[in-house]
Protein backbone atom coordinates (compact mmCIF):
# COMPACT_ATOMS: atom_id res chain seq x y z
CA UNK A 1 0.00 0.00 0.00
CA UNK A 2 1.31 4.19 -0.71
CA UNK A 3 2.49 5.54 2.15
CA UNK A 4 1.05 8.84 1.69
CA UNK A 5 2.27 10.93 4.82
CA UNK A 6 5.33 12.62 5.11
CA UNK A 7 5.72 11.58 1.27
CA UNK A 8 6.35 13.65 -2.21
CA UNK A 9 4.18 13.36 -4.78
CA UNK A 10 5.86 13.72 -8.35
CA UNK A 11 5.03 11.43 -10.53
CA UNK A 12 1.79 9.18 -11.43
CA UNK A 13 3.88 6.29 -11.50
CA UNK A 14 4.29 6.53 -7.51
CA UNK A 15 0.34 5.18 -7.46
CA UNK A 16 -1.34 1.63 -8.22
CA UNK A 17 -5.31 1.43 -8.20
CA UNK A 18 -5.83 0.73 -4.56
CA UNK A 19 -3.84 3.95 -4.15
CA UNK A 20 -6.10 5.69 -6.56
CA UNK A 21 -8.80 4.46 -4.65
CA UNK A 22 -8.03 5.80 -1.63
CA UNK A 23 -6.99 9.42 -2.83
CA UNK A 24 -10.99 9.13 -4.64
CA UNK A 25 -12.42 7.93 -1.27
CA UNK A 26 -10.66 10.95 0.65
CA UNK A 27 -11.71 13.23 -2.08
CA UNK A 28 -15.18 12.32 -1.34
CA UNK A 29 -15.40 12.60 1.93
CA UNK A 30 -13.99 16.41 1.15
CA UNK A 31 -17.35 17.23 -0.90
CA UNK A 32 -19.30 18.75 2.50
CA UNK A 33 -16.10 21.71 2.89
CA UNK A 34 -15.73 22.57 -1.07
CA UNK A 35 -19.63 23.04 -1.13
CA UNK A 36 -19.05 25.29 2.12
CA UNK A 37 -21.95 23.02 3.35
CA UNK A 38 -19.46 22.98 6.50
CA UNK A 39 -15.87 23.98 7.48
CA UNK A 40 -12.94 22.16 8.67
CA UNK A 41 -9.94 23.65 10.66
CA UNK A 42 -8.20 20.42 10.64
CA UNK A 43 -5.10 21.89 8.95
CA UNK A 44 -4.90 25.59 11.60
CA UNK A 45 -1.86 26.51 12.10
CA UNK A 46 -0.06 24.83 8.76
CA UNK A 47 1.29 26.30 5.82
CA UNK A 48 1.58 25.18 2.05
CA UNK A 49 4.33 27.01 0.24
CA UNK A 50 2.43 27.81 -3.38
CA UNK A 51 5.28 27.93 -5.78
CA UNK A 52 4.77 28.86 -9.35
CA UNK A 53 7.52 29.38 -11.16
CA UNK A 54 5.29 28.98 -14.70
CA UNK A 55 2.36 30.44 -15.68
CA UNK A 56 -0.81 29.18 -13.86
CA UNK A 57 -3.98 29.64 -12.82
CA UNK A 58 -6.33 26.47 -12.15
CA UNK A 59 -3.67 24.75 -10.07
CA UNK A 60 -2.38 27.45 -8.58
CA UNK A 61 -5.31 28.68 -7.12
CA UNK A 62 -7.04 25.82 -6.26
CA UNK A 63 -4.22 24.42 -4.56
CA UNK A 64 -4.23 27.52 -2.49
CA UNK A 65 -8.02 27.14 -1.66
CA UNK A 66 -7.72 23.47 -0.83
CA UNK A 67 -5.45 24.28 1.29
CA UNK A 68 -7.36 27.17 3.02
CA UNK A 69 -10.87 24.80 2.69
CA UNK A 70 -8.94 22.36 5.26
CA UNK A 71 -7.89 25.32 7.75
CA UNK A 72 -4.60 26.34 6.20
CA UNK A 73 -2.28 29.31 5.39
CA UNK A 74 -0.68 29.92 1.50
CA UNK A 75 2.19 31.64 0.93
CA UNK A 76 3.17 32.12 -2.54
CA UNK A 77 5.57 32.74 -5.17
CA UNK A 78 4.23 33.32 -9.02
CA UNK A 79 6.82 33.69 -11.71
CA UNK A 80 10.74 33.03 -12.07
CA UNK A 81 11.35 37.03 -12.45
CA UNK A 82 10.02 37.86 -8.98
CA UNK A 83 12.28 34.74 -7.12
CA UNK A 84 16.10 34.15 -6.43
CA UNK A 85 16.65 31.26 -8.83
CA UNK A 86 16.55 34.84 -11.26
CA UNK A 87 19.84 35.07 -9.58
CA UNK A 88 21.34 32.04 -10.42
CA UNK A 89 19.71 29.78 -6.67
CA UNK A 90 19.66 26.15 -7.28
CA UNK A 91 16.61 24.43 -7.11
CA UNK A 92 17.90 22.59 -3.95
CA UNK A 93 18.76 25.73 -2.04
CA UNK A 94 15.64 26.90 -2.96
CA UNK A 95 14.19 23.74 -1.75
CA UNK A 96 16.12 24.08 1.09
CA UNK A 97 14.89 27.92 2.59
CA UNK A 98 11.53 27.46 1.10
CA UNK A 99 10.46 24.31 3.05
CA UNK A 100 11.76 26.17 6.13
CA UNK A 101 8.71 28.30 5.68
CA UNK A 102 6.30 26.01 5.29
CA UNK A 103 4.62 22.13 6.37
CA UNK A 104 3.68 21.49 2.20
CA UNK A 105 5.21 22.35 -0.78
CA UNK A 106 3.15 22.54 -4.00
CA UNK A 107 5.16 23.20 -7.01
CA UNK A 108 5.25 24.53 -10.94
CA UNK A 109 8.41 24.68 -13.07
CA UNK A 110 8.98 24.41 -16.74
CA UNK A 111 11.72 21.99 -17.04
CA UNK A 112 11.43 18.60 -16.82
CA UNK A 113 12.30 16.92 -13.45
CA UNK A 114 12.75 19.97 -12.28
CA UNK A 115 10.23 19.24 -9.39
CA UNK A 116 12.44 15.87 -8.62
CA UNK A 117 14.96 18.02 -7.98
CA UNK A 118 13.60 20.73 -5.55
CA UNK A 119 12.36 17.60 -3.83
CA UNK A 120 15.53 16.27 -2.84
CA UNK A 121 16.74 19.90 -1.16
CA UNK A 122 12.73 20.15 0.60
CA UNK A 123 12.07 18.97 4.39
CA UNK A 124 8.58 18.80 3.72
CA UNK A 125 6.88 17.17 1.41
CA UNK A 126 6.93 18.27 -2.56
CA UNK A 127 3.67 18.26 -4.27
CA UNK A 128 4.26 18.08 -8.58
CA UNK A 129 2.06 21.18 -9.98
CA UNK A 130 3.64 20.56 -13.66
CA UNK A 131 7.00 19.94 -14.71
CA UNK A 132 7.12 21.13 -18.29
CA UNK A 133 6.11 18.72 -20.51
CA UNK A 134 6.81 15.55 -18.37
CA UNK A 135 3.90 15.23 -15.63
CA UNK A 136 0.91 16.69 -14.18
CA UNK A 137 0.09 14.28 -11.66
CA UNK A 138 -2.72 16.04 -9.75
CA UNK A 139 -4.51 17.09 -13.12
CA UNK A 140 -3.98 13.01 -14.12
CA UNK A 141 -5.63 12.63 -10.66
CA UNK A 142 -8.87 14.93 -10.74
CA UNK A 143 -8.91 13.95 -14.74
CA UNK A 144 -9.47 10.67 -13.59
CA UNK A 145 -11.92 10.77 -10.75
CA UNK A 146 -14.25 12.90 -13.45
CA UNK A 147 -13.89 9.83 -15.66
CA UNK A 148 -15.11 7.65 -13.33
CA UNK A 149 -17.65 9.94 -12.07
CA UNK A 150 -19.12 10.92 -15.70
CA UNK A 151 -18.86 7.17 -16.76
CA UNK A 152 -20.94 5.51 -13.73
CA UNK A 153 -23.75 7.96 -14.58
CA UNK A 154 -23.93 6.60 -17.71
CA UNK A 155 -23.39 3.05 -16.10
CA UNK A 156 -20.07 2.54 -17.72
CA UNK A 157 -16.38 2.19 -16.22
CA UNK A 158 -13.08 2.89 -16.47
CA UNK A 159 -12.01 -0.41 -17.67
CA UNK A 160 -13.48 -1.49 -21.18
CA UNK A 161 -13.72 2.56 -21.69
CA UNK A 162 -12.53 3.76 -25.21
CA UNK A 163 -10.54 7.51 -24.89
CA UNK A 164 -10.05 9.80 -27.48
CA UNK A 165 -6.90 11.99 -26.65
CA UNK A 166 -6.52 14.94 -29.34
CA UNK A 167 -4.48 17.68 -29.70
CA UNK A 168 -1.05 18.49 -28.69
CA UNK A 169 0.09 14.82 -27.19
CA UNK A 170 4.38 15.35 -27.66
CA UNK A 171 4.17 18.27 -25.14
CA UNK A 172 0.91 18.21 -23.30
CA UNK A 173 1.83 16.66 -19.51
CA UNK A 174 -1.64 16.04 -18.99
CA UNK A 175 -2.30 13.11 -21.63
CA UNK A 176 1.02 11.71 -20.30
CA UNK A 177 0.10 11.18 -17.01
CA UNK A 178 -3.09 10.91 -17.48
CA UNK A 179 -2.10 7.46 -20.25
CA UNK A 180 -0.05 5.96 -17.24
CA UNK A 181 -2.79 6.07 -14.77
CA UNK A 182 -4.97 4.74 -17.54
CA UNK A 183 -2.40 1.86 -17.52
CA UNK A 184 -3.45 0.23 -14.30
CA UNK A 185 -6.90 -0.16 -15.68
CA UNK A 186 -8.29 -2.94 -17.85
CA UNK A 187 -8.86 -3.22 -21.48
CA UNK A 188 -8.99 0.38 -22.93
CA UNK A 189 -9.13 1.59 -25.99
CA UNK A 190 -6.75 4.68 -26.66
CA UNK A 191 -7.30 6.82 -29.88
CA UNK A 192 -4.24 9.50 -30.12
CA UNK A 193 -5.10 11.58 -32.36
CA UNK A 194 -2.77 14.56 -33.22
CA UNK A 195 -0.25 16.10 -35.72
CA UNK A 196 2.26 13.81 -37.00
CA UNK A 197 4.69 16.22 -35.22
CA UNK A 198 3.03 16.17 -32.07
CA UNK A 199 2.12 12.37 -31.64
CA UNK A 200 2.39 10.74 -28.00
CA UNK A 201 5.78 9.88 -26.50
CA UNK A 202 7.05 6.79 -27.88
CA UNK A 203 7.35 5.85 -23.80
CA UNK A 204 3.87 6.49 -23.35
CA UNK A 205 2.83 4.47 -26.15
CA UNK A 206 5.06 1.73 -24.66
CA UNK A 207 3.72 1.88 -21.41
CA UNK A 208 -0.27 1.88 -22.24
CA UNK A 209 0.77 -0.90 -25.18
CA UNK A 210 2.46 -3.45 -22.31
CA UNK A 211 0.07 -3.16 -19.98
CA UNK A 212 -2.60 -4.95 -22.81
CA UNK A 213 -4.55 -1.92 -23.85
CA UNK A 214 -5.63 -1.14 -27.55
CA UNK A 215 -3.90 2.20 -29.39
CA UNK A 216 -5.07 3.80 -32.35
CA UNK A 217 -3.08 6.78 -34.19
CA UNK A 218 -4.64 9.24 -36.50
CA UNK A 219 -4.48 12.27 -37.51
CA UNK A 220 -8.39 12.87 -37.92
CA UNK A 221 -10.77 14.14 -35.07
CA UNK A 222 -13.93 13.15 -36.89
CA UNK A 223 -13.16 9.88 -37.95
CA UNK A 224 -12.36 8.68 -34.20
CA UNK A 225 -14.68 10.62 -32.52
CA UNK A 226 -17.24 8.14 -31.49
CA UNK A 227 -15.50 7.03 -28.24
CA UNK A 228 -16.85 6.97 -24.27
CA UNK A 229 -14.51 9.99 -23.43
CA UNK A 230 -13.19 12.74 -25.99
CA UNK A 231 -10.44 14.64 -24.15
CA UNK A 232 -9.11 17.66 -25.77
CA UNK A 233 -6.23 19.54 -24.92
CA UNK A 234 -4.26 23.14 -26.03
CA UNK A 235 -1.37 23.11 -28.76
CA UNK A 236 1.49 24.16 -25.88
CA UNK A 237 2.94 26.86 -27.40
CA UNK A 238 4.62 27.81 -24.59
CA UNK A 239 7.52 24.37 -25.41
CA UNK A 240 7.65 25.62 -28.80
CA UNK A 241 10.95 27.75 -29.86
CA UNK A 242 8.90 30.42 -31.17
CA UNK A 243 4.92 31.39 -31.57
CA UNK A 244 5.47 30.76 -35.53
CA UNK A 245 5.89 27.00 -35.06
CA UNK A 246 3.08 26.86 -32.79
CA UNK A 247 0.97 28.43 -35.33
CA UNK A 248 1.30 25.65 -38.19
CA UNK A 249 -0.71 23.30 -35.59
CA UNK A 250 -3.32 26.08 -33.73
CA UNK A 251 -6.98 25.29 -35.15
CA UNK A 252 -6.24 21.85 -36.82
CA UNK A 253 -8.51 20.37 -34.38
CA UNK A 254 -11.89 21.78 -33.50
CA UNK A 255 -15.14 20.75 -31.59
CA UNK A 256 -18.46 22.20 -31.74
CA UNK A 257 -21.45 21.24 -31.52
CA UNK A 258 -21.95 20.64 -34.75
CA UNK A 259 -19.33 18.29 -35.14
CA UNK A 260 -20.48 16.84 -31.52
CA UNK A 261 -23.89 16.26 -33.11
CA UNK A 262 -22.54 14.42 -36.70
CA UNK A 263 -19.67 12.23 -34.93
CA UNK A 264 -19.71 11.75 -31.29
CA UNK A 265 -22.08 9.50 -29.12
CA UNK A 266 -25.39 11.22 -27.63
CA UNK A 267 -23.66 10.91 -24.30
CA UNK A 268 -19.74 11.12 -25.27
CA UNK A 269 -18.13 13.17 -22.10
CA UNK A 270 -16.09 16.22 -23.69
CA UNK A 271 -12.95 16.90 -21.22
CA UNK A 272 -10.20 19.49 -21.45
CA UNK A 273 -7.35 20.04 -18.66
CA UNK A 274 -8.14 23.89 -19.59
CA UNK A 275 -7.07 26.68 -20.42
CA UNK A 276 -8.96 26.17 -23.65
CA UNK A 277 -7.33 28.29 -26.57
CA UNK A 278 -10.60 30.90 -27.57
CA UNK A 279 -8.71 32.62 -29.98
CA UNK A 280 -10.09 32.67 -32.98
CA UNK A 281 -6.91 31.06 -34.60
CA UNK A 282 -7.76 27.91 -32.35
CA UNK A 283 -10.89 27.50 -30.63
CA UNK A 284 -10.71 24.07 -30.13
CA UNK A 285 -13.53 23.59 -27.68
CA UNK A 286 -16.24 26.06 -29.15
CA UNK A 287 -18.39 28.43 -26.31
CA UNK A 288 -21.68 27.22 -28.23
CA UNK A 289 -20.78 23.31 -26.52
CA UNK A 290 -21.39 25.33 -23.07
CA UNK A 291 -24.74 24.51 -22.55
CA UNK A 292 -24.15 20.53 -23.75
CA UNK A 293 -24.40 18.68 -20.53
CA UNK A 294 -21.67 16.40 -21.36
CA UNK A 295 -19.48 18.92 -21.37
CA UNK A 296 -17.57 18.33 -17.85
CA UNK A 297 -14.68 20.95 -18.20
CA UNK A 298 -15.73 22.63 -15.33
CA UNK A 299 -16.92 19.80 -13.02
CA UNK A 300 -12.97 18.89 -13.78
CA UNK A 301 -12.10 22.22 -12.36
CA UNK A 302 -14.72 21.52 -9.25
CA UNK A 303 -13.57 17.20 -8.64
CA UNK A 304 -9.47 19.29 -8.52
CA UNK A 305 -10.14 21.45 -5.48
CA UNK A 306 -11.70 17.42 -4.02
CA UNK A 307 -8.44 15.66 -5.00
CA UNK A 308 -6.21 18.54 -3.73
CA UNK A 309 -7.90 18.67 -0.53
CA UNK A 310 -7.30 14.67 -0.41
CA UNK A 311 -4.31 14.83 -0.98
CA UNK A 312 -2.98 17.29 1.45
CA UNK A 313 -4.64 15.74 4.05
CA UNK A 314 -2.83 12.32 3.20
CA UNK A 315 0.26 13.77 3.12
CA UNK A 316 -0.29 15.34 6.41
CA UNK A 317 -1.75 12.86 8.01
CA UNK A 318 -4.78 14.28 8.72
CA UNK A 319 -7.61 12.35 6.63
CA UNK A 320 -9.07 10.87 9.70
CA UNK A 321 -9.46 13.67 12.06
CA UNK A 322 -10.99 15.70 9.49
CA UNK A 323 -14.60 15.60 10.70
CA UNK A 324 -13.03 15.81 14.18
CA UNK A 325 -12.69 19.74 13.62
CA UNK A 326 -15.48 20.35 11.44
CA UNK A 327 -17.65 23.80 12.32
CA UNK A 328 -20.63 25.26 10.92
CA UNK A 329 -20.27 27.78 7.68
CA UNK A 330 -21.36 31.32 8.95
CA UNK A 331 -21.41 33.41 5.90
CA UNK A 332 -23.85 33.52 3.25
CA UNK A 333 -23.08 30.75 0.27
CA UNK A 334 -24.79 30.19 -2.85
CA UNK A 335 -22.63 26.49 -3.14
N1 LIG B 1 -5.04 22.61 -16.05
C1 LIG B 1 -4.06 23.44 -15.65
O1 LIG B 1 -2.95 23.02 -15.29
O2 LIG B 1 -4.39 24.76 -15.68
P1 LIG B 1 -3.48 25.96 -15.22
O3 LIG B 1 -2.31 26.03 -16.19
O4 LIG B 1 -4.34 27.18 -15.24
O5 LIG B 1 -2.96 25.65 -13.83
Amino acid sequence: MTEFTGNHILSVNQFDREAIGKIFETANTMQPYAQRKKQTRVLDGAILGNMFFEASTRTRVSFGSAFNLLGGSVRETTGMSSSALAKGESLFDTARVLSSYADVIAMRHPQSGSVAEFSQGSMVPVINGGDGSNEHPTQALLDLYTIEKELSSNLQTIDNMHIAMVGDLKYGRTVHSLSKLLAAYKNITFSLISPKELAMPDEVISIIENAGHKVIISQDLEGNADADILYLTRIQEERFENAQEANKYRGQFRLNQQIYTKHCKSNTVIMHPLPRDSRMEANELDTDLNLNPNLAIFRQVENGVLIRMALFALTLGVEDKVKQHECEVTWFSRK
